[in-house]
């Protein structure tokens, strides 16, 4: 019984071990076979102390008073098995202490499942230090692309995320996912503090001026011949500015549509002058009118938008779920401002005032060079510079004599294509293409700073599920019954069978050789023991013996 009660107490010391912790991974042994071990011998253990209990229990109830000796059997039975056991308790009409000990052996039956029941097996996300998961911060950007004299281009990586932005339909978006390597799937960063690009776009409508006048001369078209000529135009700075006035025209009412400026006559709202902004001047339904369908009025609305540019910082909290990388901002610092003059001139310096718990450390200055913020200033006055319309001759994408990289294309899109992630079709879009821009900037930011800055690699909690164990305490009970009824059994036993003065006969069978105290001779019948008869075992002569 007592290595019974330790193997129970360790099951439970092993169990609440292992609740709600990670399945262990032993060698040779699983949980679940230690657990059937354990319970498998203490039920033994438990088994044989009621089943000699019960042995025991038969010498004490043939001692109390005469009794049929067919109990011999009944109680003979009982420690034997489940049907002995049920006979017994079916004969002493479960009044009898020994009732307990038949209970407890018919009960031992469900022994097993029940402890098998005990642990569950369910998965959970757990850190996982054999996976990797990596991140990118920047807080500096210093790459340029070709070298030259005059001008400053871009680095290829981020024209190739431009574009990519631009003329990319995945609505994914790939162009704003920075670099990440995440291998089990499921990761997690602390916060991170990074340069990022942002853009400011307003609505500058009210300031578009138009006027119509006869056409003259433009015969070319079907229908151009008396139809008005209008103009639409945001006024430049002065007469003698460098850009001058930003301006559309068309034939009214004539085939001939989908007219489009971009460029920048001046700067119409306020902004922090990192870069010049760009603008345009559109019909809206810019994608509804097609090649020769294209009837525009001066009721047609028209709208102008400014979009700019400007760097910021951006604390936030990634997460990868099932391999999808997602961002929650938790600030975004906007006060910069260019720094003193270095060699090559310019850089712009944000301070943001947080510290580790926005993912950086206190005092960090965040910098963009001079040469590459002089790239980025021409990368997209260039790239927002021109005119679209449609003449006799189709489409024509025409852009300023002064730009550089893909401007036709970018007018295309702006013109006649779908900016990804956006459903406007008006002068609109500008603010999508933009925003578009500046996602794809900041990745680049990050992506250059991975490959090229050392620490720019933030590592971050990769999850993966684990198999957890968790104990139903409640499949406990039967085992404690057993338990508890073995306990009962085997005290109320010992105290009964020495109230009686019993020697401790237990299942022997011997004693039943020697005991039975009938005289044969005397009567001549004692070949046959008729089931029928009745005898009681007490002390005869100084020796226990059953007699009539
Ligand atoms: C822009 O402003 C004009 C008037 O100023 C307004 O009619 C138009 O709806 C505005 N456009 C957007 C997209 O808000
Ligand atoms: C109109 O075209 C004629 C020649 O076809 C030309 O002589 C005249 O200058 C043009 N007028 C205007 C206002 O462009
Ligand atoms: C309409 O007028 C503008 C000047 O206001 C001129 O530049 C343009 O060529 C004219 N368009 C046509 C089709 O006559
Ligand atoms: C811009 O338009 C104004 C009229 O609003 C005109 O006086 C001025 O000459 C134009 N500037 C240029 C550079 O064409
Ligand atoms: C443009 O054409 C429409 C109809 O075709 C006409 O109602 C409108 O008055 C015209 N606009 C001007 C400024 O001539
Ligand atoms: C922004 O920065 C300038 C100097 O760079 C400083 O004078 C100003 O107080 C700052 N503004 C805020 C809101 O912190
Ligand atoms: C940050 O800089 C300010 C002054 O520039 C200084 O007073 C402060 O102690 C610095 N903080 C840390 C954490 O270095
Ligand atoms: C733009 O998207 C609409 C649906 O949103 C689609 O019907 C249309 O064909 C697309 N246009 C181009 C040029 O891809
Ligand atoms: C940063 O991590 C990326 C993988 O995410 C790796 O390709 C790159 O070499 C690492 N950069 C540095 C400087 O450790
Ligand atoms: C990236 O962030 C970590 C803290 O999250 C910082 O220690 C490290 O200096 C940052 N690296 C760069 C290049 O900004
Ligand atoms: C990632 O987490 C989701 C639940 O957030 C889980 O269903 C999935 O199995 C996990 N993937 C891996 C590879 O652990």
């Amino acid at each position: 019984m007592l290595l019974a009660t330790t193997l129970l107490i360790a099951i439970v010391v092993v169990l609440a071990k292992y609740n709600h912790q990670r399945q262990p991974a032993w060698k040779y042994v699983t949980l679940n076979s230690l657990i059937s071990w354990l319970s498998t011998v203490s039920k033994g253990c438990i088994l044989f102390c009621i089943s000699e209990g019960l042995g025991q229990q038969k010498w004490v109830w043939l001692s109390q008073k005469k009794r049929p000796l067919s109990n011999l059997r009944v109680f003979d039975s009982a420690s034997r098995g489940i049907y002995g056991s049920a006979e017994l308790i079916w004969h002493l009409r479960a009044r009898h202490f020994a009732v307990l000990g038949s209970l407890a052996l018919i009960l031992a039956l469900a022994f097993d499942p029940f402890t098998q029941n005990l642990i569950q097996y369910y998965s959970h996300l757990d850190i996982d230090s054999s996976q990797t998961a990596m991140l990118s911060n920047c807080s500096f950007y210093d790459s340029l692309g070709l070298p030259s004299h005059s001008v400053n281009f871009v680095e290829p990586e981020m024209k190739a995320n431009v574009y990519n932005a631009l003329f990319n339909s995945d609505s994914s978006q790939p162009w704003s996912t920075p670099q990440f390597t995440c291998s089990s799937g499921n990761c997690t960063w602390d916060p991170v503090a990074t340069l990022a690009m942002s853009a400011t776009c307003g609505n500058i409508t009210d300031k578009l001026i138009s006027f119509c006048a006869a056409n003259t001369n433009d015969t070319a078209f079907q229908g151009a011949e008396g139809a008005t000529n209008c103009t639409y135009y945001l006024p430049a700075k002065s007469k003698t500015s460098v850009n001058g006035n930003l301006t559309v025209s068309f034939l009214n009412n004539s085939i001939m549509g989908i007219p489009v400026a971009l460029g920048l006559s001046k700067a119409l709202l306020p902004s922090n002058g990192y870069i010049s902004p760009v603008q345009i001047i559109a019909p809206d339904s810019l994608l509804t009118n097609g090649l020769y369908s294209s009837r525009l009025s001066t009721t047609d609305k028209w709208q102008a938008f400014e979009c700019t540019l400007e760097p910021i910082v951006r604390s936030f909290r990634a997460t990868v779920t099932r391999g999808t990388y997602h961002e929650e901002t938790l600030g975004i610092w906007r006060n910069g401002s260019f720094a003193q003059t270095t060699r090559a001139g310019h850089y712009y310096t944000l301070q943001p005032p947080w510290g580790p718990e926005m993912g950086m450390e206190h005092n960090t200055t965040f910098w963009i060079d001079a040469m590459p913020t002089a790239a980025i200033d021409n990368f997209i006055s260039s790239l927002f510079a021109g005119h679209a319309k449609i003449d006799a001759s189709g489409y024509v994408f025409k852009p300023s004599p002064t730009s550089q990289y893909a401007t036709m294309d970018v007018l295309e899109a702006i013109a006649r294509s779908n900016i990804t992630g956006c459903a406007v079709k008006s002068a609109e879009k500008l603010r999508c293409a933009v925003e578009n821009i500046a996602s794809a900037m900041s990745k680049s930011f990050r992506d250059t700073a991975a490959s090229t800055q050392v620490g720019a690699n933030t590592t971050g909690k990769a999850m993966a599920s684990q198999t957890h164990v968790r104990i139903y305490w409640q499949w406990m009970a039967l085992p404690v019954v057993i338990w508890g009824l073995g306990v009962v059994t085997l005290v109320g036993t010992i105290w009964k069978s020495c109230r009686a003065g019993l020697p401790v006969w237990k299942n022997d069978v011997l004693p039943l050789l020697s005991i039975y105290e009938n005289d044969r001779d005397e009567d001549g019948k004692g070949d046959e023991i008729a089931y029928g008869q009745k005898v009681r075992l007490g002390e005869i002569n100084g020796r226990i013996r059953l007699s009539e």
